[in-house]
């Protein structure tokens, strides 16, 4: 599998977003008041790392096999935490980390949508939908968490 050099630049911005999202998804579950919270950016964080490393084989030129998995967003059902007695401030927080992550998730899944334009090969293409989907799905389980605290 041959990469021009612009593809490669595309697989490096990519992974350079990754990376970001790696960093802040393991800072806020540190930040994250809430259990469940802290549970979901953990979950997410290890996606993220496995879309960090399939990037990477892709730049060292096999390009992973995308196969059928169930998933994580459907199953997803979060307890509210956030009813009853809380504390306002903890909500706040917390919805604010929520509000921060899913405006990167937009910005990162519209970058795989607009770079997958740019390969020809099938199964290349396949990976970068895959990811972008799984992207999409991280959006969804927080927006998911928010609704339910009432955050919304
Ligand atoms: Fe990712
Ligand atoms: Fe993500």
């Amino acid at each position: 599998m041959n990469l021009t050099e612009q593809q490669k630049t595309l697989i490096q911005d990519l992974q350079a977003q990754e990376q970001l999202c790696i960093q802040k998804y393991t800072e806020y579950e540190n930040l994250a008041r809430d259990r469940e919270l802290k549970t979901l950016f953990g979950t997410i964080r290890q996606q993220e790392e496995n879309h960090y490393n399939s990037l990477s084989q892709l730049l060292s030129g096999t390009c992973p096999e995308v196969g059928p998995k169930e998933s994580l967003a459907e199953q997803y059902n979060p307890t509210p935490t956030y009813v009853g007695a809380y504390k306002q401030e903890d909500k706040d927080y917390d919805k604010y980390l929520c509000t921060d992550t899913i405006t990167t998730e937009k910005y990162v899944s519209t970058a795989y949508n607009d770079d997958l334009f740019q390969f020809g090969e099938t199964n290349i293409r396949q990976l970068l939908n895959d990811i972008q989907t799984e992207e999409q799905e991280h959006a969804e389980m927080i927006y998911k968490y928010k609704t339910v605290n009432n955050m919304i």
